[in-house]
């Protein structure tokens, strides 16, 4: 899909900020689910994140980071339960989404396993179940602990409250003296109305859906409350065990079944990946009518010895995948549009919409990108959605993938009201009437009012004490638009007079929502600490349009200090010159990234504000890489092959600390490979194009590393 496209046209430099933003948003929403049971996204959503940060590492591999969500499964421990390492890990699945991948899982196994096309291979097929894994552990046919997954490697005794639960016996007879079982923990639909029905009878917070009910439930403290809960267990697994229940998973499973566990029922031998889609499409059919929730199904090899041989990845069994079920979409009202004007004065609409439940999230607003979008058109032109068009009283399908926003996919003809119009995107600001114009080659239509558009003076104050730039504790997004309001902070400078216009009369904010002299005090400290700031990130902070955080602290490393900063942009400020070469030719800066930057800083009014802020700070230079008698100092590296001496990472960061930069591809700029086991392509074309080529143990010894 689009998503996968994006991937292929990521910049190397995209591709970095693109994996951190991922591991961030995917490490919180990670502890959303697992830890906390009140999730940020619907599991489609997550899979779909978790899909394109293995999309990107596929496509750089050199990128991939020490923390990376393709490595993680679940969540930290919740602090409140006593920790309990698990002596075999809990795994998690990985994920497939269509008939073709299956056949890919299929195929995977067969080369791995050197099996032939027609050579007999059968799996398992059983629903999966939407709930949270929970590991028994009997000794000597007693249960004796009960541990939920946690990050795979520990997780929570939950053990007081497993045994309230109906489903999971105490005592088992004729079991392997030792014996895990594993499976999920969940709450059927019936039951998780009535218990919702109770909470709102106590005015207390309902639950999303059956899976954080089952999970708040099972991680109560108060084992009392787990057992007013009704909570369910399927047994589909195992962990450490003393004796092995069968050669085969179907064995296992009924093996289990007659040790007095629940399995599911729906649980069927299949003799190849024809036939698990046919089992798939039949689970798909009974979903409705469950009674409890599923998400997809669950493939196994059948057979155990191979499942030994096949293993493990990561954090995935080689002999396993779930198929999941499709993002689920709804249809709903388009109510109207409304245009949001962002800190670079760019028009977004917004959808608003019949609130939707979308795989469990009520959805209000959608995402319309620009009006090429609206008109049914995309960026090249061509048609989207067919060609059609988005009216306001329109019938539209929603999804939520990929991103958080949720999105429109189609658009109801057949619904379409006889009298609707067209939708006209604005041609002036809604929020101060500038003229909003669309330059060519920009999706985007922006409003040209600057300075004195309301709107774009309040995102680019939020943008300002944002995490990445100003970062003022207690100062968010919220506050900042609270004191825009009032007039009490107009422009960035403004923040820092905070304390002198208000600081003595601090009745004043004490009065005001919210504040209480502690916070006011420790605002206005909060204020002092960033007084002093590292010249990158005040160059980020003000938002300068193309001006990213890596730019900025390019150019902060380029020029050294404030003051030789703003000297080249004013001596470049008529787009050409020494000074504008010089800026064009800092490695990571393009014509249209300076061009912006250079009209921000000498636009009077621009720079009249910009000096009125830095009047109040204590600029901290970009220190500069003492790069010299470095012997790779300005020049261009690219590695490839596998580094046997020190991690890519730690290759790459020594490389830049020396005044090098790391390319992740060959090209005529290229200076130097250094070349590990396994070089390939990107060997092969330095050689053509004569770019010297050493191995690891010249390149440890040229930086004085060996
Ligand atoms: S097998 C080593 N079978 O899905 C793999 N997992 O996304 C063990 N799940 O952590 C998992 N139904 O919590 C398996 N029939 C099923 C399942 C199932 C639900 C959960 C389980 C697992 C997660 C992976």
């Amino acid at each position: 899909m689009s998503e996968e496209s994006s991937v292929e046209r990521l910049t190397e430099a995209q591709a970095r900020e693109e994996l951190a933003r991922l591991a961030g948003v995917l490490a919180r929403a990670n502890a959303a689910y697992h830890a906390e049971d009140a999730p940020i996204m619907s599991d489609a959503e997550f899979d779909a994140l978790k899909a394109r940060n293995a999309a990107i590492e596929a496509r750089y591999p050199a990128l991939k980071r020490a923390d990376s969500p393709s490595d993680q499964i679940g969540s930290a421990p919740a602090e409140g339960f006593a920790k309990t390492p698990h002596s075999v890990r809990m795994l998690s699945l990985a994920n497939a989404f269509d008939a073709e991948e299956i056949a890919e899982f299929d195929a995977r196994i067969r080369r791995y396993l050197g099996l032939g096309h027609d050579a007999p291979l059968a799996y398992t097929s059983e629903p999966k179940i939407d709930g949270l894994s929970l590991s028994l552990r009997y000794e000597a046919g007693r249960l004796v602990q009960a541990a939920t997954r946690g990050d795979g490697e520990t997780g929570e005794n939950v053990t007081a409250n497993a045994r309230t639960i109906a489903d999971i016996p105490d005592h088992i007879a004729g079991a392997p003296d030792i014996l895990e079982v594993r499976g999920e923990v969940y709450m059927s639909h019936e039951d998780f109305e009535a218990l919702n029905a109770r909470q709102a009878e106590r005015a207390d917070k309902p639950f999303a859906n059956p899976r954080n009910a089952a999970a708040g439930s099972l991680r109560q403290l108060d084992a009392l409350i787990t057992a007013a809960r009704p909570l369910h267990f399927f047994a589909y697994g195992w962990g450490e065990i003393s004796a092995p229940l069968s050669d085969t998973q179907m064995g296992a499973i009924e093996r289990l079944a007659a040790l007095g566990f629940r399995t599911n029922p729906l649980t069927a031998l299949c003799d190849g990946p024809g036939a698990l889609i046919a089992h798939y499409h039949r689970i798909e059919q009974a979903r409705a009518t469950l009674g409890y929730d599923i998400d997809g199904v669950v493939y196994k090899v059948n057979d155990l010895a191979l499942q030994a041989r096949l293993g493990f990845r990561a954090t995935t069994p080689r002999w396993a995948i779930a198929h999941k079920f499709p993002a689920e979409l709804a249809w709903t009202r388009l109510e109207a549009i409304d245009i949001q004007v962002g800190r670079t004065g760019a028009l977004s609409p917004v959808a608003r919409l019949s609130p939707v439940t979308v795989g469990g999230v009520v959805v209000r607003n959608a995402t319309l990108h620009n009006e090429d979008y609206i008109a049914g058109r995309d960026s090249r032109g061509g048609p989207i959605r067919d060609g059609k068009d988005i009216r306001v009283g329109d019938w539209v399908q929603v999804y939520r993938a990929g991103d958080v926003i949720p999105k429109i996919a189609d658009v109801d003809l057949s619904k379409r009201p006889e009298n609707s119009q067209p939708y006209g995107f604005a041609t002036s600001c809604p929020e101060c009437g500038s003229d909003a114009v669309r330059e060519p080659g920009d999706s985007v239509r922006r409003c040209m009012g600057g300075l004195i558009c309301p709107a774009q003076a309040v995102e680019r104050l939020k943008h300002f004490v944002s995490r990445p730039a100003f970062d003022i504790e207690g100062l968010g997004a919220k506050q900042v638009e609270a004191f825009y309001r009032d007039g009490w902070i107009r422009e960035p400078a403004d923040i820092f007079t905070l304390r002198d216009r208000f600081g003595h009369g601090l009745q004043q904010l004490k009065n005001r929502e919210g504040w209480g002299e502690k916070s006011a005090a420790n605002l206005f400290d909060a204020i002092d600490e960033k007084r002093t700031i590292p010249f990158a990130r005040l160059l980020f902070a003000l938002g300068i349009r193309h001006v990213g955080e890596q730019a900025s602290s390019l150019i902060a490393r380029h020029y050294g200090t404030w003051e030789e900063f703003t000297a080249a942009m004013d001596a470049a400020c008529d787009l050409q010159g020494p000074d504008w070469e010089q800026l064009l030719g800092i490695d990571g800066v393009g014509e249209v990234m300076a061009t912006s930057l250079v009209q921000a800083m000498t636009e009077p009014h621009e720079r009249a504000s910009i000096d009125r802020l830095t009047a109040r700070l204590s600029i901290a230079p970009a220190a500069r890489p003492d790069t010299s008698g470095s012997p790779v100092a300005g020049k261009t590296l690219v590695f490839t092959g596998t580094l046997e001496k020190m991690t890519r990472a730690e290759a790459k960061a020594r490389a830049e600390a020396l005044g090098a930069k790391v390319a992740g591809s060959v090209s005529a700029r290229t200076d130097l490979l250094i070349a590990g086991p396994g070089a390939g392509s990107k060997a092969k074309k330095a050689a053509e194009i004569g770019i010297e080529v050493i191995d690891e143990d010249a390149w440890l010894a040229l930086i004085g590393a060996a």
